[in-house]
């Protein structure tokens, strides 16, 4: 078994909390999420080669750390994508002028604010529904949205994305607009996005839509710039998942003995992210009743980066969905593609 076995799925149940007459959360239980970490942490550990999945890099040092990250220059993701939007996004609010907007994953605001404004020049008021697995993040990006936009009103959840888009199917009938950007279907292995757009179109009805920002295949210097920032942010949040493993599961990594290890893997066409340990070191993790052995430059493979051609963007979604319009910029470094569902 390896990272791009595992599907990120899993069960959960929700409980409901309503702060402010225009803000609620759909809650995941944390029992649940340290049993869910605790497994996976044994699983990737115990296996040869070693592995972790990418979402447990975001507990709320790790999705603090990814902000950073999107500032930092060598990091072009963001602010490509956020060009791109701005120079589409009237149109695509013409298409779209009535109905909710779903967003997996809220972390960065700025992109939702495009979105946002365009929205509102159509209309007087709107709700918004943003999924992400950090609760925090989710917390802190609704309240300043909330503030800025008088006739907003969410319905934060907190789930993994498949759990939380079928959550908001049952919650409203009405019309959705369902974004994904940052290039985040990237860190999906081909198999599990091309199922992961299907759970999508499957979730959503006729005349719904469907945006996403896809990071394009391009020179190797360039990803392998973007995944190892010259400030070290990339390895800072990397690391972090040892640290969030010695805090969650009492373990004992000492993160100075492993070193981020990011590159461009021409042939797979994804940046690889791994933690390579700099000594032979055993690390013992209590909370899963593991020592875990280490040999000198053996790695924990924690995070692919899928980078994608206009083939097999369409070889992913043509199964489940018809294009409207793909933006992308000059360089076509990234492309925004905005589509419907085939029913
Ligand atoms: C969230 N995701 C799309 C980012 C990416 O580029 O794969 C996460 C990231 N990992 C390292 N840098 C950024």
């Amino acid at each position: 078994m390896d990272l791009s076995d595992i599907n990120m799925a899993s069960d959960q149940s929700f409980i409901k909390k309503l702060t402010h007459e225009r803000l609620k959360y759909y809650l995941t239980p944390s029992d649940h999420n340290y049993e869910a970490f605790s497994n996976i942490v044994e699983i990737g550990l115990t296996s040869k080669p070693k592995f972790l999945l990418p979402q447990y890099l975001y507990d709320e040092k790790g999705s603090k750390l990814f902000e950073l990250i999107t500032e930092q220059p060598e990091y072009y993701v963001t602010n490509v994508e956020i060009s791109i939007l701005e120079s589409s996004v009237n149109e695509i609010a013409d298409m779209y002028n009535e109905g909710i907007l779903v967003e997996l994953g809220s972390g960065n605001s700025r992109k939702t604010k495009v979105i946002l404004n365009a929205l509102f020049t159509r209309r007087d008021s709107l709700r918004y529904f943003p999924i992400d697995i950090s609760h925090k993040i989710l917390e802190e990006s609704s309240e300043a949205l909330l503030k800025e936009y008088q006739n907003l009103s969410i319905t934060g959840v907190v789930a993994e994305y498949n759990k939380g888009i079928t959550l908001i199917k049952k919650d409203t009938p009405s019309r959705k607009l369902v974004v994904l950007l940052g290039s985040s279907l990237g860190n999906f292995n081909p198999a599990e996005a091309k199922k992961f757009v299907k759970m999508i179109s499957d979730n959503i009805q006729d005349g719904d839509m469907f945006l996403i920002g896809l990071d394009m295949h391009k020179d190797s210097n360039i990803l392998n710039a973007a995944y190892n920032d010259s400030r070290g942010i990339t390895a800072q949040f990397n690391l972090n998942i040892l640290e969030r493993i010695n805090l969650e599961l009492n373990g004992n990594f000492n993160s100075e003995k492993f070193e981020h290890h990011a590159f461009y893997n021409e042939s797979k066409r994804r940046v690889e992210m791994h933690l390579v340990s700099k000594v032979e070191q055993e690390v013992n993790i209590r909370g899963i009743k593991e020592i875990i052995k280490f040999k000198k430059d053996e790695s924990i493979h924690t995070e692919n980066s899928y980078k994608f051609t206009s083939e097999q963007i369409e070889n992913m979604i043509k199964e489940s969905f018809q294009i409207v319009k793909i933006w992308t910029d000059k360089k076509k470094w990234y492309s925004v593609i905005l589509m419907t569902p085939i029913k």
